[in-house]
């Protein structure tokens, strides 16, 4: 196995999260490509863990901290690491050492980078990138909100603690219809479906409900709202992670059109 940095010959399976036979991950559209067009030439960083076959199992993308949801100076932040779980596809490739080859990998390349640290989210739930996985490699919790915890190793003696970057506003309702708003960063395919799904049950549910979409990789977009990736149904949140079912948002946004 080795680590490898992206090419051109795996920016589609690396959009597709290494998930090519996945339902779902084509219901999340095209934004990550459309997002990773956009950053890949503002420092993104993205390698990928091959087997003796060439074949990718696992992936890295980290970029500057200034561009993170995130706060922080001179640090690097992974956004994701993830190695393929399932039996589908291409199977699974974790407990081989491809997670923790990849994360060694970062931190040499944000070194070599003169970055003076890196951050990562993780979460205090068994799913997703866990908080405790890190901390097993090393790093400590610099922040956290609600479940998610900012984790950091820093590198040199002069490197600040990131913190994360809080909600500043919440979309408002309005007399006569239901506004769906979708916050959508575009790099995570999970929080995009979710995304997609809202769409499409507020096209099917009528005029009386509208879809906005607020891209948060326009920095001034996050920055105004404090957020990447939230759905909101008027002004209350629906947790979007893990991914809520289509019929689950569609129920919750046909509930509000009843009593309007
Ligand atoms: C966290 C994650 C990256 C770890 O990947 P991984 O390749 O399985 O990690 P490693 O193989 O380096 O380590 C995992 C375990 O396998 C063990 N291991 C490593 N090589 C091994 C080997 N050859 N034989 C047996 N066990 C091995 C490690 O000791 C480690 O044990 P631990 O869990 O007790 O610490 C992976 O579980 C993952 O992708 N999780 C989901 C993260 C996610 O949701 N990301 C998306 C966020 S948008």
């Amino acid at each position: 196995m080795k680590v490898i940095d992206l090419a051109p010959e795996h920016v589609d399976e690396y959009c597709l999260c290494l998930e090519e036979w996945s339902d779902e991950i084509r219901e999340a559209g095209t934004h990550k490509r459309r997002w990773f067009e956009k950053h890949r030439d503002q420092g993104l960083r993205v390698k990928l863990a091959v087997d003796e076959n060439g074949t990718a199992g696992g992936m890295i993308q980290y970029l500057p901290i200034e561009q993170s949801p995130a706060a922080g100076t001179g640090l690097y932040f992974v956004l994701c690491i993830w190695v393929h779980g399932y039996k589908q596809g291409r199977g699974n490739f974790r407990k081989r050492g491809m997670g923790t080859a990849l994360l060694s990998a970062a931190e040499d390349d944000a070194r070599a980078l003169g970055a003076k640290g890196l951050a990562a989210w993780g979460v205090s739930l068994p799913f997703w990138m866990r908080a405790s996985w890190f901390r097993k490699h090393g790093y400590r919790k610099a922040d956290r909100m609600g479940m998610m915890a900012l984790m950091w190793k820093p590198f040199r003696e002069d490197a600040e603690p990131p913190a994360w970057i809080r909600p500043k506003k919440k979309p408002q309702g309005e007399a006569g219809k239901v506004v769906v708003t979708g916050l959508l960063s575009g790099w995570c395919p999970a929080m995009s479906l979710v995304h997609e799904r809202a769409r499409r049950a507020a096209a099917e549910l009528g005029p009386a409900v509208e879809f906005r979409e607020v891209r948060t990789d326009d920095r001034a977009a996050f920055l105004e709202w404090g957020m990447s990736d939230a759905l909101f149904i008027d002004g209350k949140e629906l947790r979007s992670g893990p991914p809520p079912k289509y019929a689950r948002i569609r129920g919750k946004i046909a509930r509000k059109l009843k009593k309007l």
